[in-house]
């Protein structure tokens, strides 16, 4: 396999890190550019076996680049996305900066990575965590039995809220074992002024409200589900929820389709795609839980069962590990859809 120049903006970070860790067991990497705030400049962080330096984007810009995988927020993305690619560099975007721009693919490689081969431009969004493993599921109900109407209801671990989010869950078990408490400052949005403890605690709102009621969160959530499967008009209202889980989201999912759906048929269906693993065992008690879940780089669905309440419609229980292909490998599958195709 031919190699690359790959940068990493954001290296330090959730993302960044799972990143690094993905790139690892490829050969695909010729020099590795690691990319942090002027902060972290001039630390050291081990690939492989070799100790790479941190460095700014400015330093990084200075630089020939093949492909960058930005993971350093919207305002980054914003203000060196469109720099890197003025460069050549294919900027792999995990903000939410790009994703609703009609110019700019939003990629799901197992669902519509050949929207990348009539693509001339160099910047790719990568979707919203909880969106990834939706669409993954969603895009087999539609090719199958085709998607009348979704409702979700997502369980999303505070890893979503990055570094910081762990950070403030981690510090309260630590201070409830000690019989103190610890002050929330990130959760439910670090941008906000009303926090809420996490631990032992369950908070339906993720990121901003919006006038409709909604949060950005679902707003997200609606809107990428409906441009990735392409389906424009697409009903779909989700709520989403954060629970005091470290790794990965979890989906509870209701569908109807136009078609019948034979459950068993569906299921063995689903067995056989790229990316999914079936976990659907109710007479062992198996279905998919975060724990089993984190660390993996599969969509995970159980609870697959016949929605009674309409005349053809489907319950299931969706889980993903946010960190890996809700966002780093997810990523990294974009990158190897390009080469595996001969686009880069
Ligand atoms: N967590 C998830 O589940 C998830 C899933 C999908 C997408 N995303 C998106 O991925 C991005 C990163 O999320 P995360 O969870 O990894 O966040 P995080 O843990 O808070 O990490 C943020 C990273 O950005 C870097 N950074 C901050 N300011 C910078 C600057 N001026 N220049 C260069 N780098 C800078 C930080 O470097 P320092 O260490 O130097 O501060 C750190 O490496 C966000 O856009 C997020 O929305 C996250």
């Amino acid at each position: 396999m031919k190699k690359y120049n790959i940068a990493i903006v954001g290296a330090t970070g959730l993302v960044g890190r799972e990143f690094l860790s993905s790139l690892a067991q490829w050969d695909i990497v010729n020099n590795l550019y690691l990319v942090a705030s002027a902060r972290s400049k001039g630390q050291k962080v081990q690939f492989k076996d070799k100790t790479i330096e941190l460095i700014t984007v400015e330093d990084a810009l200075e630089e020939k680049i093949d492909v960058a995988f930005f993971c350093a927020g919207s305002s980054i993305s914003k203000n060196y996305g469109p720099l890197f690619a003025k460069n050549n560099t294919i900027v792999i975007d995990n903000s939410s900066y790009f994703r609703m721009d009609k110019d700019i693919p939003l990629i799901v490689p197992e669902v519509n990575g050949h929207e990348l081969h009539r693509f001339q431009g160099k910047i790719i969004a990568n979707p919203n965590c909880s969106t990834i493993q939706l669409a993954v599921i969603l895009k087999h109900i539609e090719d199958l039995y085709g998607l009348k109407r979704v409702v979700v209801s997502t369980y999303q671990s505070v890893s979503g809220a990055g570094q910081k989010g762990v950070d403030e869950l981690n510090n309260q078990i630590l201070a409830y074992g000690k019989g103190t408490t610890y002050e929330p400052k990130v959760l439910p949005v670090a941008a906000d002024k009303v926090f809420y403890q996490m631990f032992n605690n369950i908070l339906p709102q993720i990121d901003l409200f919006e006038d409709d009621g909604y949060t950005k969160e679902e707003h997200k959530m609606i809107n990428e589900t409906r441009k990735i499967l392409n389906i424009p008009k697409l009903p779909i209202t989700v709520t989403t929820v954060r629970v005091p889980v470290f790794r990965c989201h979890s989906e509870s999912v209701n569908v109807e389709t136009y078609q019948d759906i034979n459950i068993e048929e569906f299921k063995e269906y689903l067995k056989n795609q790229q990316s999914v693993i079936v976990m659907d065992d109710i007479k062992n008690q198996l279905y998919p839980t975060p724990l089993h879940v984190a660390g993996k780089n599969e969509v995970f669905v159980g609870r697959i069962r016949r929605d009674n309440s309409v005349e053809h419609g489907l319950n299931m229980w969706i889980v993903a590990d946010n960190v890996r292909k809700g966002a780093a490998y997810n990523g990294l599958q974009i990158l190897l859809y390009l080469i595996e195709n001969n686009l880069i």
